[in-house]
Parts: structure tokens; C-alpha cells; sequence
């Protein structure tokens, strides 16, 4: 706790001897907690950490670093790591895709939990984590891992969807991102987030491998984003289409083998077979977001050696490549972060708008954090007020050309 924050809870403390007082401090507290916004400079930036494989900590050693490095490197490396892009990057969510721990090396998953968020939490940025394929391989089962996530502080993970009675795994959940405060979209999710839980191992008999997201959870997925579409087309800013939404889990799915070199940005460096590791059938889910329409962009971890993002039938599947140490890797090859960056329009009447752009790039975890393969994922069709401002600019391009030609007369 900084010296600020203990003075809060001393005064808040003290407060709430006096009963409305306290209830106030308390609603603060939780509205804070709830409300994602775009910041006063139009952007709203995600960090995304894949794969710490977290364990015991300084007794952990590092896997697949470098002769030189064995000896100095242990989990308090992925920690520094996490540290280090926080600061760099000041991110307004830090999103956690999976295998956070690496439960078969834990000796107790909620220490390995405590250490491996702490970061994120000491930030005081708010968080949120999705399970991976290793999370519940420890002393907790995969309902006890998401539990103990959800009652962490500073996060807005949730369990499952409170609406829904039924639905696959744990860590089902979505959050919107409000517009500028003050603006006409201060009260619209102009970013949606979805989080799913793309599960760990097939239980069917006959089929082998990893999991896959099921209906259940796609069909919460679909009513979820139809309920958004409506509201945000919906006054008091009417809107033709969704507002953008990008969808973060753990595994892969089969679509993201339909990319080589010549069409995705970035590396794919796994060795097996076609050198992603989704689950050998295909539930469908690929199929149900292009049909939803509304998520640019799909981000995922568990293949630590791929890090590209290839873009299918308007949707970019991305990898965020490998972060921490004590996961499988490649030495010599610097452990990585991806961030993404959603920009507002900025209207005519120079407020904020609605989502005009969405970037992402990565940095690398060397000594001045390297930030590589800089693109737009997605950016706004050409809308009328678009098309107006092109005009105005080659007006305004056309009387600077007569400026200069006018310059060149008078001189
Ligand atoms: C791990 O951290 C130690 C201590 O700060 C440092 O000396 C070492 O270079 C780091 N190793 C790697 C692979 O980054
Ligand atoms: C947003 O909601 C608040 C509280 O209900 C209201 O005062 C404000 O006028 C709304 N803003 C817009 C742009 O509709
Ligand atoms: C990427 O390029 C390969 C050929 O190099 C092609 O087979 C594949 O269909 C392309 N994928 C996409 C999504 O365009």
C-alpha cells in the first residue's frame, strides 16, 4: 500500500464511523471498479500476457533460456517482465489469456496466483484472466482457480455470465468500454470484450487433444453480442452497425492454421505439424463470430512460439507469443507481450466518437522492450462524415498549393 492509498483507508476508515459516509466510500469503490472507459486522449489500451507458467517463484527455474541466463532465471523474471510493460505501456486493461500458472509445478495454485498477478494488481489498472489448458493442474480444480480470480483484487473477471444457467467451463464473461466522458457516446459500450473459456482437454472418447469452446458458450456468446448491437444502434447517437469487439481465450482455434508467412504478420516457430495447436475438431465458433459480425479481432496463447496475426474473412486471429519464463520457449528468442490500442473518431464538433481504429504491435522482453510488428487490425469502413473530411482536406491541400504559388508570384 503507497502512502496515498493508506491515507485514503485511514480517512475512509475513519469515515465510516459516520454510516452514509461509509456507504458512499463503498459505492465509489465499486463504481470504479465497474466502468471501463476510453481516456481523455481517445484511446483505450489492452495489454495482453499469454502463458506465464507461473509456479513457486524464486525456486522456479527458467526453461528455454540461454546457457548464460540458466543460472539468474526463475519465475521473479516473468515478474519483472510484467512490471516492465506496465510501465512502458501504461495499459487501461491488462488481460491474462491463460496457462497463468503452471499447476503441475505449483505447490499451492492460490501462491502461484498471488505472485503471478501481483503486478498487475500493485498497478491498480484493472485486470482480467482467462484459464489455459494448465491453470487447474494444482491444488485447485479449474472452478477453484476462476473463483479465486474472481475475488482478487483490482480485477473484473467474472465466474460465469449471472444471466445464464447453463454453460460450459468457468471465466465466461464479457465487459464494454464506455466512450469519453462528456461526449454523446459517454454512455454507449463503444469496445466490446468478450472472455471465454476454450477449456483444457477433450473428455469425448475417440477424440484426442485439446478442447474446444461449445455451444453453450456460443450461444450465450451470440446473445450477448445481438443485446450490445441493439443497444448501441439505439439513441441517444444512433448507429448503423455493432460497435467493435475483440474476443480473448487460451486455445487456438482451427482456423488459425490458414495462414503462412505470405499473409500474416509475425512468426509461427512451432514445430508440430501444421504448427497450431487448436483442438482436432471444429466447433464451430470461427463460423458463429463471422456471423455475429461484430469482433474485429480474436486473441489467444498456448502456441509460446507463434505470434502472428493473420486476418480471415474480416476477422484478425492473432497470437500473443510466449511470455513467461518458466514456459517452454526458445532461446535466444525474447520472451513477448502484445498490446492493442482502439482510437476514437474525433468528430466534427472536436469531441470523441465512436471506435475509428484499432492497432496492435508487440514488445520484446530485451533490454529496451522492443516493440515489433506495428499494424491496424481493423479500422472503419469510409462513412459519409469520412468522405466530408477527405473533401475538406483536399480543398484545404488545394488553397496551400495556391498559398505557395501566390508566395512564389509575390517574391
Ligand atoms: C533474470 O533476472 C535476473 C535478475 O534481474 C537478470 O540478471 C537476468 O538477466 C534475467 N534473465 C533473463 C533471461 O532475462
Ligand atoms: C448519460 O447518463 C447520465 C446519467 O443517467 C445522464 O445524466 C447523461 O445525460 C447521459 N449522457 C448522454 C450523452 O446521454
Ligand atoms: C495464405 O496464403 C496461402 C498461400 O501461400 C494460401 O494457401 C492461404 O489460403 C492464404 N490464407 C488466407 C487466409 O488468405
Amino acid at each position: 500500500m503507497g502512502l496515498k492509498n493508506f491515507m485514503i483507508f485511514v480517512v475512509v476508515s475513519w469515515f465510516c464511523s459516520i454510516p452514509t459516509t461509509c456507504v458512499l466510500a463503498a459505492k465509489q469503490k465499486q463504481t470504479q471498479n465497474q466502468k471501463l472507459r476510453f481516456d481523455e486522449n481517445g484511446e483505450f489500451k489492452i495489454l495482453q500476457v499469454a502463458d506465464m507458467h507461473y509456479a513457486n517463484g524464486k525456486t522456479t527455474r527458467c526453461l528455454d533460456v540461454l546457457p548464460s541466463q540458466k543460472a539468474s532465471c526463475t519465475d521473479l523474471n516473468t515478474t519483472a517482465f510484467i512490471h516492465r510493460m506496465i510501465l512502458a505501456e501504461k495499459p487501461n486493461l491488462i488481460v491474462f489469456t491463460g496457462d497463468n500458472i503452471f499447476g503441475a509445478d505449483s505447490s499451492d495454485s492460490a501462491k502461484s496466483m498471488d505472485a503471478a498477478f501481483a503486478p498487475a494488481i500493485a498497478s491498480n489498472i484493472p485486470w482480467v484472466a482467462v484459464l489455459g489448458n494448465h491453470d487447474q493442474e494444482g491444488t485447485l480444480s479449474r472452478e477453484g482457480v476462476m473463483k479465486y480470480i474472481v475475488g482478487m483484487k483490482n480485477t473484473l473477471a467474472k465466474l460465469n455470465p449471472p444471466e445464464v444457467h447453463i454453460i460450459d467451463g468457468f471465466g465466461n464473461y464479457n465487459l464494454e468500454v464506455g466512450g469519453v466522458q462528456g461526449t454523446t457516446f459517454e454512455n454507449k459500450s463503444v469496445l466490446n470484450l468478450y472472455f471465454l473459456d476454450s477449456g483444457d482437454y477433450s473428455k469425448v472418447p475417440g477424440i484426442h487433444g485439446y478442447d474446444w469452446i461449445k455451444p453453450s458458450q456460443q450461444l450465450w456468446f451470440e446473445r450477448t453480442s445481438a443485446k450490445l448491437r441493439k443497444a448501441y444502434i439505439k439513441g441517444p447517437v444512433h448507429q448503423k452497425e455493432s460497435a467493435p469487439g475483440l474476443a480473448y481465450f487460451h486455445i487456438p482455434l482451427p482456423e488459425y492454421a490458414s495462414f503462412d508467412s505470405s499473409n500474416f504478420t509475425g512468426v509461427k516457430l512451432e514445430p508440430s505439424g501444421n504448427g497450431i495447436s487448436s483442438a482436432s475438431v471444429n466447433s464451430g465458433f470461427f463460423t458463429t463470430l463471422v456471423e455475429a459480425g461484430d469482433v474485429k479481432a480474436v486473441f489467444v496463447g498456448h502456441d509460446h512460439l507463434n505470434d502472428f496475426c493473420g486476418k480471415l474473412i474480416d476477422i484478425q486471429l492473432c497470437y500473443a507469443g510466449g511470455f513467461g519464463y518458466h514456459a517452454y520457449g526458445k532461446a535466444g528468442w525474447s520472451r513477448r507481450a502484445r498490446v492493442v490500442v482502439a482510437s476514437l473518431e474525433k468528430t466534427d464538433k472536436g469531441t470523441w466518437g465512436d471506435v475509428k481504429s484499432i492497432k496492435s504491435w508487440k514488445r520484446l522482453d530485451d533490454q529496451h522492450l522492443t516493440g515489433i510488428d506495428v499494424e491496424v487490425l481493423w479500422s472503419k469502413s469510409f462513412h459519409d462524415s469520412e468522405m466530408l473530411d477527405l473533401k475538406a482536406q483536399m480543398v484545404l491541400k488545394r488553397e496551400e498549393k495556391n498559398e505557395i504559388t501566390n508566395l512564389h508570384l509575390s517574391s
